[in-house]
């Protein structure tokens, strides 16, 4: 009875943090329907007034006061397993965690059983496969156009890496990581390729630090062998661009190639195949002016909690199935630091 009362209203969402990635998730979820927002909280208080919400400095009172249904983690991963913790214990259905998720594998563990054994829904925040382009692409592999696919593509080229100044304006940590273009950014190809290819069977890396004033490293490449042959590779260069109007609109270009056809995505956000053994392109998703961040997939993966959430739809991303993304980033240095390609592909 009181389980049928919550699905007809809406879901009560409160988030953890008001930096500079929130402000897509806010604007994400204002656009978002059958969802009402209860609370925002940052240990900055102005930070959390500034987004309108019944603003916190303190997650405890946060949640005790607003008593959300969904709790909207969009801090850094050393916040995510005491704030996991703290909404189990206050009740909430879902949480949301963005990546990097917690830690360490460990603590990741940890934060998934818990919230298993709570029968809470931890979805982690892992939005670049729900980003229109590679709903194109995977809807071109699985109507079979592109034949048999034998290599995908990524190559990152942000453009935003160069000089003393390299990421200050905007995401200013990313100087200080000692751990940079997979653990902060190209994770998400990791889980995009596994959203397209499945999981696979050895890794191996070649990454370096180009530029001398950040602590991690912001080039290199990683490769996914597949059964068959099947090859994925991510080629990244945060010095280097492409062309594009807006460079962090896709972040690069990509391409999945098959025997009887292959598509591209280009730096405006579309999608073109092309026939194998033809020169015409036909274009399968158009270049638009998207709202937020990515092609809206932010509101893309919100939408996809509360449709699974609210009316029990199989739900991507969840936190045990993310612990692979976090095995495979974990072999991609051990594969660069030993020099060598990892066949022992272990999940957790
Ligand atoms: N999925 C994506 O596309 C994407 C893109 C950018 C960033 N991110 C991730 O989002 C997270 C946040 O990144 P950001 O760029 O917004 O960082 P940020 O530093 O701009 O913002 C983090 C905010 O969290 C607050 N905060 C930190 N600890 C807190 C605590 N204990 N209690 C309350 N507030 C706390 C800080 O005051 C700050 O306002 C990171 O994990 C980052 O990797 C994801």
């Amino acid at each position: 009875m009181n389980q049928q009362k919550k699905q007809t209203q809406p879901l009560r969402v409160a988030c953890l943090g008001a930096g500079y990635f929130a402000q897509f998730h806010y604007d994400a979820w204002r656009r978002t329907g059958r969802v009402v927002l209860v609370g925002a909280c940052d240990q900055d208080l102005e930070k959390a007034k500034a987004t309108g919400l019944a603003a916190f400095e303190d997650l405890a009172v946060m949640l005790k006061m607003s008593c959300p249904d969904l709790l909207d983690i969009i801090t850094p991963p050393p916040t995510h397993l005491s704030a996991i913790k703290a909404g189990i214990s206050q009740g909430v259905r879902a949480i949301i965690c963005q990546k990097p998720f917690c830690t360490s594998l460990e603590e990741a563990d940890e934060a998934t059983r818990l919230a298993e054994k709570a029968g809470v829904v931890l979805v982690i925040h892992e939005n670049f496969r729900f980003q229109p382009w590679y709903r194109t692409f995977k809807h071109a592999l699985d109507s079979g156009v592109l034949g048999d696919v034998l290599q995908l593509t990524f190559r990152l080229r942000t453009g935003d890496g160069q000089g003393p100044r390299a990421y200050l304006d905007r995401q200013p940590y990313f100087q200080d990581m000692p751990q940079l273009l997979i653990h902060e950014t190209g994770v998400h190809w990791v889980d995009t390729f596994r959203y397209l290819l499945g999981e696979p069977e050895a890794v191996y890396a070649d990454l370096r630090r180009l530029n001398p004033v950040i602590k991690g490293e912001d080039a290199g490449y990683f490769v996914f062998d597949y059964p068959g042959g099947v090859r994925a590779l991510f080629d990244g260069n945060r010095l280097l661009d492409h062309a594009a109007e807006n460079c962090r609109t896709t972040l690069g270009d990509a391409s999945l190639e098959g025997t009887a056809g292959s598509i591209t995505l280009s730096g405006d956000g579309s999608v073109t195949l092309r026939p194998f053994g033809n020169v015409t392109e036909t274009v399968l998703l158009q270049p638009q002016s998207w709202k937020g961040f990515g092609g809206d997939c932010v509101k893309n993966l919100i939408t996809h909690v509360v449709d699974g959430v609210l009316d029990g739809k199989p739900l991507e991303n969840e936190a045990r199935d993310y612990l692979k993304v976090i095995a495979l980033e974990k072999m991609i240095y051990e594969a660069d630091r030993q020099g060598r390609k990892i066949r022992e592909v272990a999940y957790a």
